[in-house]
């Protein structure tokens, strides 16, 4: 037997109980006469005394051999500690130790192993083991795990029963690239990892199962940011004989379920916003709704005056920033300069500061009087003390460049409050995106989303205008899942793909399974996916979900650990019949 009990368990209580512990060594402390060692496990710390009066001789040598990251057993007494450490759960005991085995050595590792480290990013990544065994690595993988749990919980009680689906398959388009496959025994032939289960849902809907979720590993060939690996994992979901408001109604109560057994927090309805409303009011279609600083449009009261600027733009639009206007010249230039950066874009702001005497003072101060100022303010709905940022260009562009500067302000502000949980749904999405690269329309969620029934007649017409049955879960600025009531009838299908600019011929090649499913009677159906990294970090009051993922991958798409992505040996090549082109 290894152990009696784990590195976290023993209390007063067990005083003068005989006990094992086996673990890894996270402090020597030797003064001579006396050693103590921190011994570590997943569920806690447990400090060990040796004494050279109470230990025996020979395993009192032995501990003298400790270094860090060893691994041991030691049996002892449970007794009572002369110094009490409150802020170890073990922290009232001590074990006194009467026989030691090394179960094995270590080498000094990289960095500290403790809950503050001197390790830098890159080599944590590298020896990642190691890092899982530091407390905050360890603790987001058993936060994962109890949402994971919660979450299959939920969903069996609801009725869903988990079907995997395969990983080797077809292109699956949800707008990133395909990683792909070499087939051996398919002379030329790849298979493509899945974006998403999306086509496999599916026809799990046309086989009957009505009610499929699946945790599940998502593959997409995209650049990478902090909320984005290229792989990932998704709850994914799909339901028969569902409308739009069943599945909101579902994957609510399942969030809200979350945020109760998680945070022991209670949250009303979750407000709903038009992908349209998004746009208009924060410039964005995952708007993070814990604060306002809802954007002013002024194009009705800024184009009337000689400000060529105002005048030539699509839209002029502005946000109050509580409490900026004490901001000096330099500060205010700064932000100027920061939304001028090439990430943002904006070719410049125009200011107002709001004074706390009700007058204005503003960077435009030649074109626009107090009467016109105090419009701008009530549109902004900025108050004495305020800051109004405005941006003005084309009206797509200034939105998402005053929408960067809304987030930055707010992070600044500390209004990005990690315990607080802002869910929105966000629908009405369009159902195409024109691309101006390839000058075509794209599918905004994917090719399969129904466009609502109202809008049927604008698809030859108007096809931009067209909604979808899409909608967004948005949880404090991120997007946390989406999903769509999907198209079931294939001719509707088929006119999809030729507005997505398909021929006949490649939707037969690409897609041929799924209308020929269409044909034996599939029900009506919809669903959607949530990012589950992305749910268990914001859970766990972060953005970065690399923290929750057991091996991730750097920012380059490498694991640098294992060292992969790596080349293969020519006979392997042959084997799959790849010349390389290097
Ligand atoms: P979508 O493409 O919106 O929908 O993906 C669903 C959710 O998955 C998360 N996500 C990611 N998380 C981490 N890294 C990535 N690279 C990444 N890409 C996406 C996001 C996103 O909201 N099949 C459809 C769902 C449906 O229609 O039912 C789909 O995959 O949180």
């Amino acid at each position: 037997m290894y152990r009696s009990h784990n590195c976290g368990k023993l209390r007063s209580a067990h005083i003068n109980q005989e006990v094992t512990l086996s673990g890894w060594v996270q402090k020597v402390r030797d003064k001579g006469f006396m050693i103590w060692v921190d011994i570590r496990d997943r569920y806690g710390i447990t400090q060990l005394i040796f004494d050279e009066e109470r230990t025996p001789a020979d395993v009192f040598e032995k501990a003298k051999e400790l270094g860090r990251e060893f691994v041991i057993q030691v049996t002892g007494k449970v007794i009572e500690r002369v110094s009490k450490n409150p802020n170890l759960a073990t922290g009232d005991i001590e074990i006194l130790v009467t026989n030691l085995t090394i179960l094995n050595t270590a080498n000094t590792p990289p960095f500290t192993i403790e809950d503050e480290t001197d390790g830098g990013e890159d080599l944590r990544m590298k020896y990642r083991y190691l890092d899982i065994r530091r407390n905050p690595v360890k603790n987001s993988l058993l936060f994962r795990h109890k949402v994971a749990m919660q979450v299959r919980n939920y969903l069996s009680q609801e009725g869903f029963i988990e079907v995997e689906t395969p990983y080797l398959i077809k292109s699956t388009p949800e707008g990133a690239r395909d990683f792909v496959v070499p087939s051996r025994m398919n002379e030329g032939q790849f298979y493509a990892l899945p974006q998403s289960p999306q086509t496999f849902k599916q026809l799990l809907m046309v086989g009957g199962m009505d009610k499929y979720f699946q945790l599940v590993k998502c593959f997409r060939d995209e650049d990478l940011r902090a909320d984005r690996q290229p792989e990932f994992t998704q709850i994914d979901c799909e339901m028969a004989f569902v409308e739009q408001e069943d599945i909101l109604n579902i994957f609510e109560g399942l969030t809200r379920n979350l945020l109760k057994e998680i945070h022991g927090l209670e949250v009303d309805t979750f407000p709903r916003m038009t992908y349209a409303e998004a746009m208009k009011k924060y410039g964005n279609d995952k708007p993070d709704i814990r604060f306002g600083m809802e954007f002013g449009e002024l194009n009705e009261v800024a184009q009337h005056k000689d400000f060529k600027v105002f005048n030539e733009a699509d839209l002029v639009v502005g946000i109050a920033v509580t409490g900026a206007a004490a901001y000096t010249r330099k500060e205010i230039d700064k932000l100027i300069d920061w939304v001028k950066r090439p990430q943002i874009g904006a070719l410049g702001m125009v200011y107002v500061k709001c004074n706390e005497d009700g007058t204005y003072k503003s960077s435009v101060d030649k074109f626009y009087d107090q009467e016109d100022l105090a419009k701008w303010a009530e549109a902004t709905q900025a108050k004495p003390g305020d800051l109004i940022c405005v941006l003005s260009g084309v009206a797509h562009k200034v939105r998402a460049q005053l929408s960067a500067l809304r987030m930055e302000m707010a992070t600044r502000l500390g209004l990005r409050k990690s315990n607080e949980f802002a869910p929105l749904w966000v629908v009405d999405f369009p159902l195409l995106e024109w691309d101006e690269e390839t000058e075509r329309y794209h599918a905004m969620h994917h090719p399969f989303t129904s466009p609502k029934p109202e809008d049927f007649e604008l698809i030859e017409t108007n096809p931009g205008e067209v909604r979808a049955n899409a909608y967004d879960l948005v949880l404090n600025g991120n997007e946390i899942g989406g999903g769509s009531i999907r198209i079931h009838d294939k001719e509707l299908q088929s006119r999809m793909f030729s507005l997505l600019g398909f021929t006949p011929e490649q939707a037969q090649a690409q897609f041929g399974f799924l209308m020929n499913a269409f044909q034996y009677g599939a029900p009506p159906h919809g669903g959607l996916a949530f990012g589950f990294d992305r749910l268990v970090a914001i859970l766990g009051g972060q953005e970065t979900i690399r923290d929750f993922i057991a091996f991730p991958k750097n920012n380059a798409g490498r694991d640098v650990m294992i060292d992969a992505p790596a080349s293969i040996d020519n006979e392997q090549l042959d084997e799959l019949h790849i010349k390389l082109n290097l």
